[in-house]
């Protein structure tokens, strides 16, 4: 790094070029540490690699512009050891395979003495929607498992359910299924022949139609928060699939939500997380590449990136 900075930040995280960057909050992230002359870099995790036991990447210095198309600018690539560095924000997308479990065990290998945003090793602990289940009195009624005859049980004293993979993203194969609905055995049959794991299997809660309260807490405390009302002929209210972003409040259970989680992200080292809220239901607590924050900050709401940084440097400085 040849023109040092006094405060020095390495981003991995997918290709910059395929960004959405009016939609992306690694990229608020990284337009807020530059405003504050921050030192940036970047890489890609394929770049990541153990050598003599030391942790290195091949990163290239970074600018950013909030202009569509024109959003970055890379210097030249340099082999450099991340211990260089005072930050590491691991941003990439999952999905959480062995590729995205075996970088988290190599940035093991520099945190804390850098610090890593959010703690790697919880943040493998924590898949989204097996972390969430330690709050089960949050959380509508929801079995994992891939058996028929639980799934049955299951539906017969539910109703209407909805199944969805234990590791998806973004909305992937998430199915409502009303009572008797006589898809239920093909589908079954799919996620059986799909999934090596168990599954999610949850009780509909039809208010998702209201929207699906996507909550941002910042080192364990309320930080703000985006409605995400899907369209009227979906389900899904993941804004990747056309659920409209609308300003937000707090209701009192969303609050005690909050606070219950907060001192468990805390102890974690999950910084910047994103859970999501059902009519009151906790679903998914969000600890790899939480978004959201770009649409709070449009609507009206808080700069997310801004107390994100204030925390991680208020954390290095102790
Ligand atoms: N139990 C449920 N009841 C009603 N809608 C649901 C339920 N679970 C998920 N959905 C809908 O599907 C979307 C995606 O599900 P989610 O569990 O958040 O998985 P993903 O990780 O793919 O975002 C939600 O935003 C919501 O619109
Ligand atoms: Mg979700």
């Amino acid at each position: 790094m040849a023109d040092r900075k006094p405060f020095n930040v390495a981003v991995q995280m997918d290709p910059i070029e395929r960004i959405n960057i009016g939609g992306d909050s690694t990229f608020a992230l990284l337009l807020e540490a530059d405003k504050r002359g921050y030192g940036l870099s970047y890489y890609t995790p394929d770049q990541i690699a153990l050598v003599d036991g030391e942790v290195f990447a091949t990163v290239r210095p970074l600018t950013v512009r909030d202009v569509e198309g024109e959003h970055f600018t890379l210097g030249e690539a340099q082999r450099t050891a991340l211990s260089a560095f005072d930050v590491i924000l691991m941003r990439q997308d999952p999905p959480f395979d062995l590729a995205y479990i075996t970088t988290t065990h190599l940035l093991e290998r520099v945190h804390p003495r850098t610090l890593v945003v959010n703690d790697p090793a919880h943040v493998r602990n924590a898949p989204e929607k097996l972390f969430v289940t330690e709050f089960p009195d949050l959380m509508p009624p929801t079995l994992i498992t891939r058996s028929l005859e639980e799934i049955k049980a299951f539906r017969a004293k539910h109703g209407d359910i909805v199944m969805k993979p234990l590791h998806g993203h973004g909305g992937a194969a998430v199915f409502a299924l009303k009572v008797g609905d006589v898809n239920f055995g093909s589908l079954y049959d799919m996620f059986a022949a799909t999934f090596r794991e168990p599954w999610v299997v949850q009780k509909f809660l039809p208010a998702v139609k209201e929207g699906d309260k996507r909550i941002i807490l910042v080192d364990g405390e309320f930080a703000g928060a985006v409605n995400r009302v899907p369209q009227a002929d979906d389900l899904r209210s993941n804004m990747v699939r056309g659920g409209a972003a609308r300003a937000t409040d707090l209701t009192a259970r969303e609050r005690a939500i909050c606070e219950r989680l907060g001192p468990a992200l805390r102890v974690r080292g999950l910084l910047f997380t994103g859970i999501d809220v059902i009519d009151g239901y906790l679903t998914e607590i969000n600890v790899t590449s939480p978004t959201g924050i770009r649409a709070i900050k449009r609507l009206g709401g808080p700069d997310i990136a801004a107390m994100i940084w204030d925390r991680i440097v208020t954390k290095i400085a102790k």
